[in-house]
């Protein structure tokens, strides 16, 4: 007798996350060396040199479980955010949060309200729990609050946004957010996604840490892929009402957060002088990027993040593949809706120079072809 593995439908509707591919497996793949990554919104500068050094210190020490509740993490957290540990949860990536968020709140046949296109997790995270995500177009590459509220109904639970949001690098205005959650029904639970929201220079924009900490039905979430630079090693945290901390914390692996991401992230807060030297790469990064697009008279989507799109006025997926052939690794947002764009997050100034060089290379190729209609 053959058997066969039934999965049931709500996962059979779930289209996996694609992750970018690991430069190693790009390289092997195309027969190419000396490529770069700008596929992935990392930080360009490496993993904090000071997280580093703590983890090499800790290696000693891998016998042992890390402590579960992370108490000197946590506390370490309370004291750089200035809110209380019940407020805080840690997670293997800030993706863990948003799984264990929708394991806490959602029930089968409940709905989410999110932005589209957005980060892809929302929605895996969502219909993982038999939840029903509902889905509002972006308006002109920005979150629509007015959209999200509209679609906000007597099922909804929940509503995700993202801000800045990825892939476009938009932000939500501190007054519209105000305005927006007020309009809510209270039952519904907003959980504002900050993984960027270090590199944001529009002061108008909205930080939601004051709301999170005061016990509204708000949860913030952050991480330490980006900033810090140290995505490799997971982790990410949420602030959030107690009463909801509690539940995920019932419901968490016991040792989530592992002992190298605990000591690496705590030592990472500390270290001023690479977050510094980041947001400079970066901001830095953005105004060159941006000269020289205009120099290339190309459209693009100036962004509040650390990447952002070019509109290439061609197949994107053709562009992102003749910018490999250059060595250079960007993301074809067409499965994000966005047929002609590509997305780049900012590398090193050598990084950025590499890119441009790579994209005039390709701009005068397809200059050379029919144009093609997407
Ligand atoms: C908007 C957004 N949220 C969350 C994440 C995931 O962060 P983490 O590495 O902490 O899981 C990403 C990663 O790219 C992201 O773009």
């Amino acid at each position: 007798m053959t058997r066969s593995i039934q999965l049931p439908p709500h996962i059979l509707a779930i289209d996996p996350y694609v992750p970018g591919k690991p430069i190693e497996t790009l390289e092997r793949e195309l027969g190419i060396r000396d490529s770069i990554k700008l596929a992935s919104n990392e930080n360009p500068l490496g993993p904090s040199p000071r997280a580093a050094a703590a983890v090499r210190a800790a290696i000693d020490n891998l016998h042992r479980y890390p402590d579960g509740a992370g108490h000197e993490f946590i506390a370490a957290l309370s004291a750089h955010l200035g809110c209380r540990p019940e407020n805080l949860i840690m997670g293997n990536g800030s993706d863990d949060i948003i799984a264990l968020l929708t394991q806490v709140l959602l029930h089968p046949g409940d709905r989410a309200v999110m932005p589209r296109p957005s980060f892809l997790m929302y929605e895996i995270a969502v219909r993982t729990v038999g939840a029903e995500p509902i889905f509002v177009p972006l308006d002109n590459l920005t979150i629509d609050l007015d959209g999200i509220l509209r679609a906000v109904d007597a099922k909804t639970r929940m509503v995700f946004l993202c801000n800045p949001n990825n892939p476009t690098g938009k932000i939500i205005r501190q007054a519209d957010f105000e305005r927006f959650f007020d309009a809510l029904p209270p039952a519904v639970v907003v959980v504002v996604d900050e993984a960027y929201i270090e590199f944001v220079r529009d002061p108008d924009c909205l930080q939601t840490i004051d709301f999170s900490k005061a016990e509204r039905p708000l949860v913030t979430l952050r991480t330490f892929s980006k900033l810090y630079g140290l995505a490799g090693l997971r982790v990410g945290y949420g602030i959030m009402p107690a009463a909801l901390a509690e539940g995920l914390n019932r419901i968490r692996q016991p040792f989530n957060v592992n002992l190298l991401a605990q000591i690496g992230a705590r030592a990472g807060l500390e270290d001023r002088e690479f977050v510094n030297a980041t947001l400079h790469c970066v901001h830095s990064g953005l105004d060159y990027l941006y000269g020289e697009l205009d120099r290339l008279e190309l459209t693009y989507h100036p962004t509040q993040a650390n990447f952002f799109l070019i509109d290439m006025q061609r197949d994107a997926q053709a562009v992102f593949e003749a910018m490999l052939r250059q060595g250079v690794i960007v993301r074809s947002m067409k499965s994000y809706g966005f047929p002609r764009c590509i997305r780049v997050n900012v590398g090193t100034a050598d990084e950025n120079r590499r890119f441009i060089a790579a994209l005039g290379a390709v701009i005068d190729q397809i200059a050379a072809e029919p144009a093609a209609d997407v």
